[in-house]
């Protein structure tokens, strides 16, 4: 179980759900991880999680958002650490709204951190996977990439172009021995799905959940640790050949059509 052994892991929006899971598996594979996340209680517990299961991690408080905080985390990570080997991009928010009645600044926050975050991740990481001799990106796009509920123009513009982009990176850094994907859940249980539930629920979020999960082929919600298998697959010497595309984590989802 050391697949990770000697690497060095920044995860983003690691505070919590998915990015929590995909930090606890790559240091539970030996990996020294770098958790980002905006909210530092978050990012505090997960390390802790970390440690408290033999690993080795470390809080960092960034704003993905943040030219400046994310080149002087990336600047900070490769001192401490010695470089970096592996960066999944994994922060994102969501809001709803349909187009007339989005404010401008929720427009800003979702693209600002789904996509430009990612952006801004690679533009400061990417010299030092460099250094290196190389190394693995996966970004987080989203099932909503292909398909979308009501409400989400700017989530879906966002995660769409975030495919899009993983395509432009993995060819421009494949002679750089960089290998770049990104990844499509579906419904994952975690904070942010709860705020999605809020928003469209007429009753109880908890059972408006379960009813997403149903909707899925497999008949129940996706599990962070679920995506966190997909993720670290991606970024291992078992995925030496895989670049440039999305892969799906959605339960079927997207397989079925609603009618
Ligand atoms: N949960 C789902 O159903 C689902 C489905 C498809 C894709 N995704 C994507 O997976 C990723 C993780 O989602 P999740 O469900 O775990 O979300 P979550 O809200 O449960 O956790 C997201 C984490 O990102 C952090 N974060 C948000 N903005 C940040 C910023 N500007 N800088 C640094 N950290 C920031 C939050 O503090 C939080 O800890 C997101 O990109 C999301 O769009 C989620």
């Amino acid at each position: 179980m050391s697949r990770f052994a000697t690497k060095v892991a920044v995860v983003t929006g690691a505070g919590a759900g998915i990015g929590r899971a995909v930090a606890q598996q790559l240091a539970a594979e030996g990996a020294h991880v770098a958790v980002l996340d905006r909210d530092e209680p978050g990012a505090a517990q997960t390390a802790e999680s970390v440690r408290a299961a033999g690993g080795t991690a470390r809080p960092f408080v960034v704003d993905v958002t943040s030219p400046t905080q994310v080149a002087e985390a990336m600047n900070q990570v490769s001192n401490e650490f010695g470089g970096i080997d592996i960066v999944v991009n994994n922060a994102g928010v969501v809001r709803y709204g349909s187009v007339p009645e989005f404010s401008i600044e929720d427009w800003n926050l979702v693209i600002g951190t789904n996509l430009t975050g990612c952006f801004l991740t690679a533009k400061y990481a990417i010299p030092a996977l460099r250094r290196r001799g190389g190394g693995a990106i996966v970004n987080t796009a989203s099932a909503q990439a292909f398909a979308s509920q009501p409400d989400v123009a700017a989530y879906s513009a966002s995660k769409g172009a975030v495919v899009a982009m993983t395509r432009t990176l993995a060819i421009d850094h494949a002679a750089d021995n960089i290998r770049v994907n990104c990844i499509c859940p579906g419904s994952v249980e975690t904070p942010m799905l709860r705020y999605g539930a809020e928003y469209f629920d007429d009753g109880d979020p908890a059972v408006t959940m379960q009813q997403w999960g149903r909707q899925h082929p497999i008949g129940r919600l996706i599990q962070p640790e679920d995506v966190a298998r997909l993720v670290t697959f991606l970024v291992s010497d078992d995925a030496a050949v895989i670049t440039g595309a999305p892969y799906f984590v959605d339960g079927g989802l997207l397989a079925r059509l609603g009618v």
